[in-house]
This record gives C-alpha cells, sequence and structure tokens, in this order.
C-alpha cells in the first residue's frame, strides 16, 4: 500500500475511479476543469497492488484568499470501510498545513468530517452558493474559526 502525490500518468485511471466511485461522470469532468484552470492545490493517491484505489484532491477557492476546498474524495467500492478515505484525508489535511492553506472548506455530512477537526459550527458565518448546513471548517491560521466570509468557489463547480 502506498499514499502519494498524483503523477501526470495517473490522471486518466483517477478518472475511471472517480467515475466508479461516483456512478457518474460529474466528478471526474469537475476535476479535469479544475486542473485545466491552475485551481487544483493538492492531490494524492491510495495505491493497492499496483492500482489506484482512492483519491483526494483539494482546490483553491477565490476567496477567502488562501482557503481551500476538499474536493473531490472517492475509494473504490472494493476497499471501502477500511480507514483509507481516512488516512488520504489526515494526510491531506498535514499538507494543507505545510503549504499555509489558512483553512479548508468542506461540503459533506458535518458528522462524517468532524473526526478529522473540520467543525460545522466553525463554518456557521460563512455565505455559500452551496448549502451552508453540509459545509464544514478545518481552521488553521489563527481566527478563522467562525469568521464571517463569502465562500467563492472557482468556476469550475458551475459548469453544467
Ligand atoms: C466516502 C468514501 C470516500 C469513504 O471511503 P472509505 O475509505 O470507505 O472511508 P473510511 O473507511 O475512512 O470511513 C468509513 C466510515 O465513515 C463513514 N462514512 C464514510 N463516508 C461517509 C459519508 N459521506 N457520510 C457519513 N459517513 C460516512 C462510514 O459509514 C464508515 O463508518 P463505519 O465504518 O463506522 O460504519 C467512499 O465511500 C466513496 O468513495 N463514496 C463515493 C464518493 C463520495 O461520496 N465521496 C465523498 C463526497 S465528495
Amino acid at each position: 500500500m502506498t499514499l502519494r502525490f498524483l503523477l501526470p500518468e495517473d490522471r486518466a485511471e483517477v478518472a475511471e475511479l472517480l467515475t466508479l466511485s461516483f456512478g457518474r461522470l460529474d466528478e471526474a469532468i469537475l476535476l479535469e476543469r479544475l486542473r485545466d484552470a491552475g485551481d487544483m492545490r493538492l492531490e494524492l493517491i491510495w495505491i493497492e497492488k499496483r492500482a489506484i484505489r482512492g483519491h483526494i484532491g483539494f482546490a483553491r477557492l477565490d476567496a477567502p484568499a488562501g482557503w481551500w476546498a476538499l474536493a473531490p474524495l472517492c475509494v473504490h467500492p472494493r476497499n471501502r470501510r477500511r480507514g483509507i478515505a481516512a488516512e488520504l484525508i489526515r494526510h491531506g489535511l498535514d499538507q494543507a498545513r505545510q503549504n499555509r492553506a489558512k483553512a479548508v472548506a468542506v461540503l459533506g455530512d458535518p458528522a462524517y468530517y468532524r473526526r478529522f477537526g473540520f467543525s460545522a459550527k466553525a463554518a456557521e458565518n460563512l455565505s455559500s452558493p452551496f448549502p451552508v448546513a453540509q459545509t464544514s471548517l478545518y481552521p488553521i491560521r489563527p481566527g478563522m474559526a467562525g469568521v464571517t466570509a463569502d465562500l467563492t468557489y472557482p468556476a469550475a463547480f458551475f459548469q453544467a
């Protein structure tokens, strides 16, 4: 088992994994658009038996400056519930910290993301084009928790 940074030659296999994991093409297309726009900040993959079985991406937000969004995240259906997503999230957040991101926002079940240090309360004064009730924040810089701000996602999130 290996967890490592994505290389350009991994992209086609990650697109297949995303499509299989979500059961649709949307997330693979989103990722491609984010990369093309230069908006991806970090991608990590989980490899087992020479196959990519998990992927996590972090995109920059247009605003607030220095904030990242965790998206997308997937694990192959046959490899789930073994903590692979958890490993990817933990390593990704370490990297976000090392890369001096100020905070990381995530859209998803707050109960799942709480265990990694994300907080729905820390996100309660944010406004977002996506449901704030499904938004959690992982504050890195002091003063980020509870801050009043508009989350502005890159254009790729709104392309059909
Ligand atoms: C979500 C996903 C990445 C989790 O991968 P995983 O490697 O199985 O996750 P982990 O093993 O680290 O964690 C599994 C645990 O978290 C829970 N969990 C996982 N995803 C969850 C979610 N979105 N909401 C609530 N709970 C979740 C599971 O119930 C499980 O708990 P249990 O083992 O106590 O029952 C995987 O199921 C997947 O690829 N799903 C399809 C794509 C998707 O929904 N991605 C996330 C949104 S971008």
